[in-house]
C-alpha cells in the first residue's frame, strides 16, 4: 500500500462505516471492511507520522484519563420548557404566536440521553463536552472519539459546534445489563443512566465497549446561513450525522398534535428510547428575535408523552425455573396502566437484586416500563412502610420439581435434568428464533406435547407424526400439518444455529458463529486451547463446550444426523508470516498504543497473551519495560524491540 491507496482505503472505510453506523444501511460485509482495515492499520503501523486523523484506527478506546477538566462551551446549551398535554400545547402555541404570527414549526423526537456539544474547528471534531451546568461541562474528546455515529472530520470547514444525545439502544442496553448480571454487577436502571455512565467512564476502551449512539439536535456556534432549521438540519445530516426516525415541519395546533400522536404510537418501534417530541419555531431569524428566558428557549418547548415510570405495590414474588435450571424470580405486582398497558409482572433479575435494593413483599415501588424494556422495579419506596413488608426468604427446593437447589450465590439452579419446566424451556429454546426457527413451536404447544408424553426432550420432535398430533386435544389437520412442516423446515440449517440450539451454557448467537466459522463439523473435537484462541471465547465458555460435549457427544452427533446442517466455509486464515499461530506477549511504551499493536499481531494470526509464560513465542518490547521483560529473559523466550518486530513483518 502507498500512501495515495492508503488515504482512498481511509476514505473507503469511513463511507462503509457512515452507511453502517449512520444511515443503517450496510453496503459491504465484515468481512470485507475488516480486511481493508487491517490493510491500512499494517500500513499505519510501518508510517505511524503519517495516520490520518480520520483514520477508522483512531477510534480504538485506550485512553486512561485521571479526571476530566471542565471545558466552556462557546455558547450556552439551554434546557426545555416542558409540556404534558394538549392544553399545554395550545396555550403554549397562543404565547408564541403571540411574539410572532408568521412562523411554522419544526417537530423531532425528544430522546431520552445524556446531551454532548462537539465543536469542529477547520472540519476536524477538536473537542467533545458534556453538557455539565449548560455553561461549562466536562472535557470527554477521548471518549466522544470511540462513537462511530460522531464523523471525526466533516466536509464544513468553519468553526461549529454540534449538539446532540448520546443515547444507548434499547436491545444494546438489555445486552449490557444481561452482562452485568452475570459479573455480579448491579444492573443500570434505564438507557438514559447506561449512556450517562458510559460516557463518563475514565477507561475510554470500556466507553468504546458500549456501542454508544449521537443523535444532533442542534448547533451552537457556527456560521452558516439558513433561513430554516429545517434546511440547517438536513445540511448537519449530510455531514454524516444520524437523521432521526421521524422529524417533519408543520403549522399550526391540528398538525403538531397530529406527528406527537403518531410518534408516540412508533415509539416503541425505535431503536432508542423517546421520552418526548421536541417543537422548534423553524424561521431562524424568529427564533432569534423570541430569544430567551432565563432557562429556556422561547421559541422550542418539550412536549412529553405519558409517564412510563410508575408507583405500585408488590404484591407477590413467583419462581419461574429456566431451561438451565437457573431459579428466576418475578415480581407480581398490583396490576397498573402504564401508557396504554397493563402491567402486572416486572423482572427482579436475581436473588441479590432482591437484597441489594432491600426489596420486601408489600413494598411500594417504582415500576419502569418502556418499548422493548421488560418493565422492572427501579426503585423500593422505603419511606413509605408501614411494617406490613415481608422479606422475601430465598427457596431451597425448586418450585416445580422439588428437588434440592443448587446455591451458587447470585444464582440458584435446580440440578434435575428431569424437571418439567427445563424440559419444556429446553424445547421452547431449541425451537425459539436465534436457534432453529421453528414457527408454532410456543410456550402452550410444547407444554400439550411434554404432558401427552409424546415429546420427552426435542430429538422426539423428529418422530411426530400427523396420527399422532391429531390425537391431542386441539389438534387440528391443518395446525398440526404447519406445525409438522415447521419442524422439517428446520433440516438443513446453518451449522451456527444447530450449535446455538445445543443451549451449551456461556454460549450464545455471537459464541455460535465463532465456533461455527472456526472449526465448522470439527467443533465437537476441538481442545481448549483451540477454542480460547478464538476471539471473544475465555476460559470459562471453552470449558463450558469441553463438558457439554463430554457428555452429550452422541445426541450432538444423532440431532446432527437428523437435522443435517449446512457445513460452513471456514474463513480465510492470516498468509504465512514468522507471528502466525505464535502467541505474543506485549509490554513497555510503544509507537502506536498496545490495543493497536495488539490488533495487528492479531491479524496476522498471533495470539496476544497478557502475561509470559514458558508458552510465550515472542515478548515485544518497548520503553520501560519492566518484570514482564525480566521474566521472559529468564525463561528464554525471544524479546523483540518494536522496530525488530516491524522488520519481520515486511
Ligand atoms: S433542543 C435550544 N432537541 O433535552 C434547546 N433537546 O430538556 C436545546 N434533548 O438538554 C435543546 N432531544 O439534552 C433538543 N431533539 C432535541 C432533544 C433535546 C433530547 C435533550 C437535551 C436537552 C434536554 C432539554
Amino acid at each position: 500500500m502507498n500512501d495515495k491507496q492508503y488515504k482512498q482505503a481511509v476514505e473507503k472505510l469511513n463511507l462503509w462505516a457512515r452507511h453502517y453506523y449512520v444511515l443503517d444501511d450496510p453496503i459491504t460485509t465484515d468481512e470485507v471492511y475488516d480486511e481493508l482495515y487491517h490493510e491500512v492499520l499494517a500500513y499505519e503501523g510501518q508510517n505511524p507520522h503519517a495516520i490520518a486523523e480520520n483514520s477508522p484506527t483512531q477510534r480504538v478506546g485506550d485512553v486512561i484519563s485521571d479526571g476530566f477538566t471542565k471545558e466552556k462551551h462557546l455558547s450556552r446549551m439551554w434546557s426545555l420548557e416542558d409540556i404534558f398535554d394538549s392544553d399545554g400545547l395550545k396555550k403554549w402555541l397562543e404565547k408564541t404566536y403571540r411574539l410572532d404570527k408568521n412562523i411554522s414549526f419544526y417537530c423531532e423526537p425528544k430522546y431520552d440521553g445524556a446531551s454532548l456539544n462537539l465543536i469542529y474547528e477547520d472540519g476536524k471534531l477538536t473537542k467533545g463536552i458534556t453538557r455539565g451546568d449548560g455553561s461549562v461541562g466536562e472535557l470527554i474528546t477521548q471518549n466522544v472519539k470511540t462513537i462511530r455515529s460522531i464523523p471525526l472530520t466533516i466536509e464544513y470547514k468553519e468553526l461549529i459546534e454540534i449538539r446532540g444525545e448520546v443515547v444507548i439502544f434499547k436491545d444494546e442496553f438489555e445486552k449490557i445489563n444481561e452482562q452485568r448480571l452475570k459479573n455480579n454487577e448491579a444492573v443500570f436502571a434505564n438507557p438514559r443512566n447506561a449512556a450517562a455512565g458510559s460516557l463518563r467512564q475514565l477507561d475510554s476502551s470500556i466507553t468504546a465497549s458500549r456501542n454508544l449512539v449521537f443523535l444532533p439536535y442542534g448547533v451552537g456556534v457556527n456560521s452558516l446561513k439558513f433561513k430554516l432549521l429545517s434546511e440547517l438540519m438536513e445540511f448537519i445530516y449530510t455531514l454524516g450525522f444520524i437523521k432521526p426516525p421521524r422529524h417533519s415541519t408543520c403549522q399550526g395546533y391540528e398538525e403538531i398534535q397530529n406527528i406527537y400522536e403518531l410518534m408516540k404510537e412508533e415509539r416503541d418501534s425505535y431503536e432508542m428510547m423517546l421520552d418526548g417530541m421536541v417543537i422548534k419555531v423553524d424561521e431562524i431569524a424568529s427564533q432569534i428575535d423570541m430569544g430567551y428566558t432565563v432557562k429556556n428557549p422561547r421559541f422550542s418547548v418539550a412536549y412529553k408523552f405519558p409517564a412510563v415510570q410508575k408507583i405500585t405495590t408488590l404484591k407477590e414474588i413467583v419462581l419461574q425455573v429456566g431451561r438451565t435450571g437457573v431459579v428466576t424470580p418475578v415480581a407480581i405486582v398490583e396490576p397498573t396502566d402504564i401508557d396504554g398497558v397493563v402491567v402486572e409482572r416486572a423482572t427482579l433479575h436475581n436473588f441479590d437484586e432482591i437484597d441489594r435494593k432491600d426489596i420486601r413483599i408489600n413494598d411500594k415501588v417504582i415500576i419502569l416500563r418502556s418499548g422493548d424494556v421488560i418493565p422492572k422495579i427501579i426503585k423500593v419506596l422505603t419511606q413509605e412502610r408501614d411494617g406490613s413488608e415481608v422479606k422475601f426468604e430465598r427457596p431451597s427446593t425448586c418450585p416445580v420439581c422439588h428437588s434440592e437447589l443448587l446455591d451458587e450465590g447470585v444464582l440458584l439452579k435446580c440440578q434435575n435434568l428431569e424437571c418439567e419446566a427445563r424440559v419444556i424451556n429446553s424445547i421452547i429454546y431449541f425451537a425459539s428464533k436465534p436457534c432453529l426457527n421453528i414457527d408454532g413451536l410456543g410456550v402452550k404447544i410444547v407444554e400439550v406435547l411434554f404432558t401427552s408424553g409424546l415429546v420427552k426432550s426435542v430429538v422426539d420432535l423428529f418422530d411426530l407424526s400427523l396420527d399422532k398430533l391429531l390425537k391431542l386435544e386441539g389438534f387440528k389437520e391443518k395446525k398440526s400439518q404447519n406445525l409438522l412442516d415447521a419442524i422439517e423446515n428446520a433440516k438443513g440449517c446453518e451449522y451456527w444455529r444447530f450449535i446455538n440450539s445445543l443451549g451449551i451454557e456461556h454460549i450464545g448467537e455471537v459464541a455460535s458463529k465463532t465456533l461455527s466459522d472456526n472449526f465448522g463439523f470439527g467443533f465437537i473435537d476441538a481442545t481448549k486451547e483451540q477454542i480460547m484462541a478464538c476471539e471473544g471465547i475465555g476460559e470459562e465458555m471453552a470449558e463450558s463446550v469441553l463438558e457439554f460435549v463430554r457428555v452429550n457427544k452422541e445426541i450432538i452427533l444423532q440431532l446432527q444426523n437428523i437435522l443435517q446442517p449446512q457445513e460452513p466455509v471456514k474463513k480465510d486464515e492470516a498468509k504465512e508470516n514468522p507471528f502466525k499461530g505464535k502467541t505474543v506477549v506485549l509490554t513497555g511504551t510503544m509507537s502506536r498504543s498496545r490495543g493497536v499493536i495488539k490488533e495487528m499481531l492479531e491479524s496476522l494470526g498471533a495470539k496476544v497473551s497478557g502475561s509470559v509464560s514458558k508458552k510465550t513465542d515472542f515478548l515485544i518490547y518497548g520503553e520501560d519495560a519492566g518484570s514482564k521483560y525480566d521474566k521472559a529473559m529468564t525463561l528464554g523466550v525471544e524479546c523483540l524491540d518494536e522496530d525488530e518486530m516491524r522488520k519481520m513483518i515486511v
